[in-house]
């Protein structure tokens, strides 16, 4: 039944995801928060395949920003649990469907054993071409513009030499294009400081299903309306351009 949805000619080359409302799954069903994440880190594994599926090459997520620190402390540690666990149980199933993972955020700032375990899991899988999967994890979009700037500084690199694609260099998704789509679950309207500099042309999906329950079928129906869009990057449609030489 499923299968039989076609998948859009126009699938975007990267998808960025801002996997939003596990907090309100959870207390909508009378449980912790953190059984909204493991439910959300669940939903990310279906997500994955999917995106294997319909041919998309990098996947970018939003899973701890650098302001969710603030939040209670067994929230922050369950979330750090998390990730860990899915590097223990996950990797070699990752690394069997092709998933090279990445990471994008300040990583030095997480605990030793843990940034051990993150650049392993980015060396052991950094020939696998299926899937790009970029983890934002305790990242920020100003937070990486002010490293770029500070490191752009150290490098002694003069006024002139600077444009978009030196900056590109120094972003922490050196190495992946700019999202195509953005996706933000939960029905939230903001940015929220994710992918700022990459997301200046990114289309926008935004769903009021929480992320546990974005699956298959919603991803497809986001890829969908994107292949639907006319991108312009601030420029005229072909259709336009076509009418006004015509005049
Ligand atoms: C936002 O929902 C979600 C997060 C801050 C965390 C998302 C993290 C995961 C799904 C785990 C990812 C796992 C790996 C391996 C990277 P929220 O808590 O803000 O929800 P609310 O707005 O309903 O409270």
């Amino acid at each position: 039944m499923t299968n039989e949805v076609e998948i859009p000619k126009h699938v975007p080359q990267h998808i960025a995801i801002i996997m939003d409302g596990n907090g309100r799954w959870a207390k909508a069903r009378g449980l912790p928060r953190l059984a909204g994440h493991k439910a959300g880190t669940e939903n990310l594994r279906r997500i994955i395949r999917a995106c294997v599926e319909f041919g998309v090459q990098y996947l970018t997520i939003y899973a701890f920003s650098t302001e969710n620190w603030g939040r209670p402390e067994d929230e922050v540690q369950g979330l750090l649990q998390i990730v860990e666990s899915v590097i223990d149980k996950e990797l070699d199933e990752l690394h069997k469907n092709g998933v090279q993972m990445r990471h994008i955020g300040r990583l030095e700032q997480l605990p030793v054993h843990l940034q051990k375990k993150v650049l392993h899991a980015i060396d052991f899988t950094k020939d696998n071409q299926q899937l790009i999967m970029n983890i934002a994890f305790n990242y920020g979009g100003r937070d990486e513009i002010l490293c770029a700037i500070r490191r752009i500084i150290d490098d002694g690199i003069s006024s002139e030499k600077i444009s978009e694609e030196l900056v590109n260099t120094y972003m922490f998704t050196h190495g992946s294009p700019d999202p195509d789509l953005i996706i933000r679950t939960s029905g939230e309207m903001r940015l929220s400081n994710f992918l700022i500099w990459q997301g200046a042309y990114s289309e926008w999906y935004v769903t009021a299903k929480y992320w546990p329950e974005f699956d298959r079928e919603c991803l497809l129906e986001a890829i969908t309306s994107y292949s639907q869009r006319d991108r312009r990057y601030g420029k005229l449609s072909a259709s336009n351009e076509a009418r006004s030489d015509a005049c």
